[in-house]
């Protein structure tokens, strides 16, 4: 079945995903390209593909328009016939590329009052006032010859512009602070574009069997089963696609949680008919990190050490790719696309080495959240357990333990970070919390254990709420349960003197340390 697709065309802004995403909630098929993708690119992709391109986002970007080095696109992607929705900075970027003026401004950061002027159907159906979120600094002060002036803030008074088929909104209806961002965009593809509401999760996991098996033929392949949910779906959509061909290699790389390998060993074997071969690597990844202090160092030793791994392991079989269970957040803030910045390098994607022997590497989940993995993972019947685990990173317990990284620390942390789990399944909270987990900061402090004066480590708790890791809540739990975690771990851990609460969010921090 061939679909009809908006495509958006990423500037750089780190939004530029959920807008795909937003579209996909409309109900139809979305993908991101980046912007320097030409129309005849575009027009291309459509006779392969034969899914029908019927309307193009413009995202958001950091740069100003006139900014040395801003990304620019093909003008004639204006001139496809189809239509064109430009956000923040694809606002002033139309405007400039059909004869608007832009200029700087004031700027307006956070929520702002839109008062709609003119109808039009991007906004069908909502009121003459509107709480938007708005985040730039350039505004478009004069819309290009034959586009109205749609709407307006008291900051901004081009805030709306369009023609019937071009748009530009100066805010972001893609982030759930625009109270009624979705219509908006449920407006702009049903209504505008008018495309077909055809596309759902529901489908995804059978159109995507089709595609690996288009991929791999009848090739081997090896996965990389860390237990998460991610790679956990990614190795039942590459098993429903490949049989036996698939083999899962789990690998033990000596920074897993306690008791994890087991529990990755014995769920799979008991819910899955999967080859599963677990690797014992735990030595030769102490050695590779051995006296690494930095953090994006580190990343990046353990993620081609997988590598490598995995290459010895696909050897063995005669396995051509490589799956992995890479998720959309896992890319951006590993900085994949041209304009956007490197966050942290996440393992399975930034931590990758250059010369890979596979002949390709397939990620079905590569454009999903995790709350979308997680749909998929219902609708494949996956365990509850697996479905709704806590999320634990690729490096694992490494890029917890700040600075160099040794069996006995691992340990220590093991320990602890065990505290943690038991203590809050107990007071039964772990559905609303997206991470908890212990941090071994690298910090001695004072303390006093018996009679005695200690110079120990110090312990850090970090619980967080999120709905998708890209931004995060630090969790406010009850004091008992601090309290009954701090004293455990303080009791039964010597080493450990001090336990500090993280009580920061995602921005500025990220969810783990390191
Ligand atoms: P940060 O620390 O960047 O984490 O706020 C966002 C989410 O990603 C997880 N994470 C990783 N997952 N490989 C992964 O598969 C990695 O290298 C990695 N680093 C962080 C983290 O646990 C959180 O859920």
């Amino acid at each position: 079945m061939a679909f009809e697709k908006i495509i958006v065309l990423d500037f750089g802004g780190q939004y530029a995903h959920l807008i795909a995403r937003r579209i996909r909630e409309a109900g139809v098929k979305s993908e991101v390209f980046p912007c320097s993708a030409t129309a005849q690119e575009l027009k291309a992709l459509e006779c392969d593909l034969g899914s029908k391109i019927k309307g193009i986002v413009f995202s958001g970007g950091p740069s100003g328009v006139y900014e040395e080095n801003a990304p620019e696109c093909d003008p004639q992607i204006l001139d496809l016939g189809v239509p064109v929705l430009g956000l923040c900075f694809g606002h002033q970027l139309i405007a400039k590329l059909l004869g608007g003026r832009v200029e700087k401004g004031a700027g307006e950061y956070g929520v702002a009052q839109l008062e709609i002027r003119k109808e039009s159907p991007v906004f069908e159906g909502l009121d003459a006032r509107q709480s938007v979120w708005m985040s730039h600094g350039d505004s478009v002060v004069e819309p290009p010859q034959g586009f109205d002036v749609l709407a307006g803030t008291p900051e901004c008074g081009v805030a709306a512009f369009g023609n019937g088929s071009i748009f530009g909104l100066q805010f972001h209806p893609e982030v759930t602070h625009t109270e009624n961002g979705q219509k908006m965009i449920s407006n702009f593809v049903l209504e505008v574009c008018r495309c077909e509401k055809n596309w759902g999760i529901e489908d995804f996991a059978e159109k995507s069997v089709l595609e690996i098996k288009k991929q791999v033929g009848s090739s081997k392949a090896i996965i990389a089963l860390s237990g998460g949910v991610d790679s956990s779906v990614a190795t039942v959509l590459g098993s429903l696609a490949m049989g036996k061909n698939l083999t899962a290699v789990y690998v033990d790389n000596g920074f897993m949680r306690k008791g994890e390998t087991d529990f990755v060993k014995k769920t799979f074997e008991q819910h899955f008919e999967l080859n599963l071969i677990v690797v014992d690597a735990k030595e030769r990844f102490f050695e590779a990190v051995r006296g690494v202090t930095d953090p994006e160092q580190k990343r990046k030793i353990i993620g081609c050490e997988f590598i490598r791994v995995f290459e010895e392991e696909a050897r063995k079989i005669n396995a051509d790719y490589l799956f992995q269970g890479t998720i959309y957040p896992d890319r951006i803030e590993s900085g994949s696309s041209k304009h956007s910045s490197t966050i942290k390098t996440h393992h399975n994607v930034g931590g990758l080495p250059e010369d890979i022997e596979f002949k390709g590497i397939i990620e079905p989940l590569t454009d999903l959240y995790k709350d979308e993995v997680r749909k998929v993972g219902e609708n494949l019947d996956l365990p509850k357990q697996i479905v709704w685990r806590q999320p634990f990173p690729g490096p694992g317990l490494a890029v917890r333990i700040v600075g160099d990284v040794t069996p006995q620390k691992v340990k220590l942390l093991q320990e602890a970070d065990a505290i943690v789990r038991e203590t809050v399944l107990r007071y039964g909270v772990e559905d609303k919390i997206w991470q908890y987990f212990a941090v071994l900061t690298g910090t001695k402090s004072t303390g006093v254990k018996g009679d005695s004066r200690m110079y120990g480590d110090t312990v850090a708790i970090r619980m967080v709420e999120s709905s998708d890791a890209m931004t995060a809540g630090f969790f406010k739990p009850d004091w008992a349960l601090l309290e009954e975690i701090s004293t455990r771990i303080t009791n039964t851990l010597p080493e450990v003197t001090r336990v500090v609460y993280d009580i920061t969010h995602k921005p500025p921090a990220t969810i783990e340390w390191e």
